[in-house]
């Protein structure tokens, strides 16, 4: 069956938290409930789900812009139907949805020992980026 991609809704919510925590996406110290709620309520970034016509969902991600750069996040197709180019009409669906907006660069973070993720952001195009990623945390946690 074809993918379909669209972006999600409040109904969606708990299928796709449930697609992040299957793909080891989600950590300790995110609140993927209040991570989901906020990026559909701000008017730059939302989350687009891929479906496939099974049962749950096929794959999900976060995309917003900030004015400068798009960015994305919680990239995660579901155990059993990956390496089947769900991940890369994702990042595609993404990159549709940015340059909709004007925005002129798109930018992620992955683990660099993350090597079979990095290897298929290398297979889409992606390309290593000679900065450190710095950050402190405004929420307290
Ligand atoms: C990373 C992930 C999103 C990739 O999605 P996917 O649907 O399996 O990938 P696709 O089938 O779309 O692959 C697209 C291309 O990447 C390549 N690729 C995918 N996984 C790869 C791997 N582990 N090693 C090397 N290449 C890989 C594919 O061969 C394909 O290349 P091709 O089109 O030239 O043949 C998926 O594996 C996943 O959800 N992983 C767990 C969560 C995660 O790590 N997310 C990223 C956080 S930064």
């Amino acid at each position: 069956m074809p993918i379909t991609l669209r972006e999600a809704t409040a109904e969606d919510r708990d299928p796709v938290i449930a697609l992040w925590r299957a793909a080891g996406l989600t950590r300790p110290w995110n609140d993927p409930e209040a991570d989901y709620r906020l990026a559909l309520e701000n008017p730059t970034s939302t989350v687009l789900v891929a479906e496939d016509g099974g049962d749950t969902l096929a794959g999900a991600v976060m995309v917003g812009f900030d004015g400068h750069r798009g960015w994305v996040y919680y990239l995660g197709v579901a155990p059993g139907r990956q390496q089947q180019g769900t991940g890369r009409s994702l990042m595609t669906a993404a990159e549709v949805w940015l340059q909709a907006r004007d925005c002129p660069k798109i930018m992620f973070m992955v683990r660099t020992d993350n090597l079979p993720t990095r290897a298929f952001y290398a297979a889409l195009g992606y390309e290593d980026q000679a900065v450190v990623t710095m950050g402190r945390r405004l929420d307290g946690r």
